[in-house]
Formats: C-alpha cells, structure tokens, sequence
C-alpha cells in the first residue's frame, strides 16, 4: 500500500521494548492523528493493571474500536493477541489499513479495518465483542445519540467498553461531557479506572477512563 506524502510519525513504545510506529497526516481530518486520549488507553491495555475478570489478558479476545482514527488503540490490543476490528467512517479507512499493515509484525492476534458510522446499522460488525474500545470521542453534540445508539446495538450483558476520553474545559465542552453522561446512565453502567491505575508514564489528570457495562 503506498504511503501518503504527508505523513509524519508517532511512535509509542510498549513495555516489551517493541515500537508501535503511527502514520499520522499533516492535513485532514481530527482522526489523522493520535490523540493522547489514545495513547493513555494503549499503555492502559498493555500494563499489569488492566485484567478481565479471573485475571486473564486480551488474548483470543473479540476486540470492536469506535472511532479509532490512526487505529493505535486498536492496533495495540492486537500486539496483545486481540481480534480486533477497528472502525471508523470511509476517510480513515486507507489511514487505518496503512497503519495496520506497517506494524503487522508486532501483531499477534488479527487486526481489521471497516467503516462504522455510529447511528447506522452495525451489519457485519462482531455483534457482541469482549471489548469495545473509545478513545477522544466524544467531543460533538450531534455524536452522541447515535455514538449511544451504536454502543446499545453492539453490547452484549458481557461486553466490556472502555472509553478513555479528554475532560476539556472550554467553550461547549462541558456541557457535551454532561450531555454524554446523561445518555450514558439511561442503559448502561459505569466506574472510573482510579488514575493509579493508568501507566505511571502515560497518564494525566484530565484524561479518564471509564469501564462500562450493559444495565442488567
Ligand atoms: C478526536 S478523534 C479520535 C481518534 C482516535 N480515537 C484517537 O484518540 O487518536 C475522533 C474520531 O471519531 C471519528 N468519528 C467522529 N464522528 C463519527 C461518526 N459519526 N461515526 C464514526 N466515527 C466518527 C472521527 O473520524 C475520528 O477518527
């Protein structure tokens, strides 16, 4: 696959020593590049803090992201032995593949592409992975509904989301971050990883994550 001339590289070593390399554009698009939403809930996945239930890891789980962008998140959980979809609207979709493509090396589970728009019908999509992965979205009002939509239709009792997003204080942000919990609360249920948790390196006060489940 050729790669775009505008790109530039993020690089995020993971606790092995092996190097995750992202292309990122220089013009596009808010996906084009790694948020650091992203790579807090990368190190996240990779660090002894973060085991399924009986202690197991990510290996031969069903792993779903949303808005995956570069697809970093996604790709991560695949160096740890995930199935992993990542998702995104049609524009990332060549972005994603490269990135795939680039560090398949470091992969140990399997790791695709495909569109999902959240709102619309999730077709060919896992129907109910182990995991759902989030990182930085959400930051648009009109999002949200069908971000929640999305999430209702994909989740299983069992299913696991993970979604590590920036606290912004600015302009509409606050209220959008308002209006997410509001939706969240009516189907599913949620708790805060305590910072503790997150890698000692890659963690910042105003970066969250919540582990959420399906209301019973
Ligand atoms: C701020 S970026 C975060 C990208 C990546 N997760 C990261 O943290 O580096 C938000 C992502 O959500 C995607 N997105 C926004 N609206 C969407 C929608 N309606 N359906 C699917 N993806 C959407 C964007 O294309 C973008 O990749």
């Amino acid at each position: 696959m050729a790669e775009p001339t505008d790109c530039f590289l993020r690089e995020l070593e993971l606790s092995d020593g092996s190097v995750v390399a992202i292309r990122q554009l220089s013009s596009g698009d808010v996906g084009c590049v790694v948020w650091d939403a992203a790579i807090v809930l990368s190190k996240f996945l990779e660090s002894q803090e973060f085991k399924l239930p009986g202690g197991q890891r990510l290996s031969g789980k069903c792993v779903l992201e949303l808005g995956a962008g570069t697809g970093i998140v996604g790709i991560v959980a695949a160096t740890q032995g995930a199935n992993v979809i990542v998702t995104d609207l049609e524009d990332l979709q060549e972005l994603m593949k490269i990135n795939i493509e680039s560090n398949s090396h470091l992969i140990t589970g399997s790791c695709q592409a495909k569109v999902l728009k959240w709102g619309e019908e999730v077709k060919d999509l896992v129907p109910k992975p182990d995991y759902i992965l989030l990182a930085d979205c959400i930051y648009y009002e009109e999002s949200l509904e069908p971000l929640l939509k999305t999430l209702k239709d994909l989740t299983g009792i069992d299913t696991c989301i993970l979604c590590c997003y920036e606290q912004r204080t600015m302009g509409k942000n606050p209220q959008i971050e308002r209006r997410f919990f509001e939706l969240l609360k009516e189907d599913f249920k949620y708790e805060k990883v305590p910072l503790e948790k997150h890698d000692k390196e890659y963690r910042s006060e105003d970066i969250h994550i919540l582990e959420i489940y399906r209301k019973t």
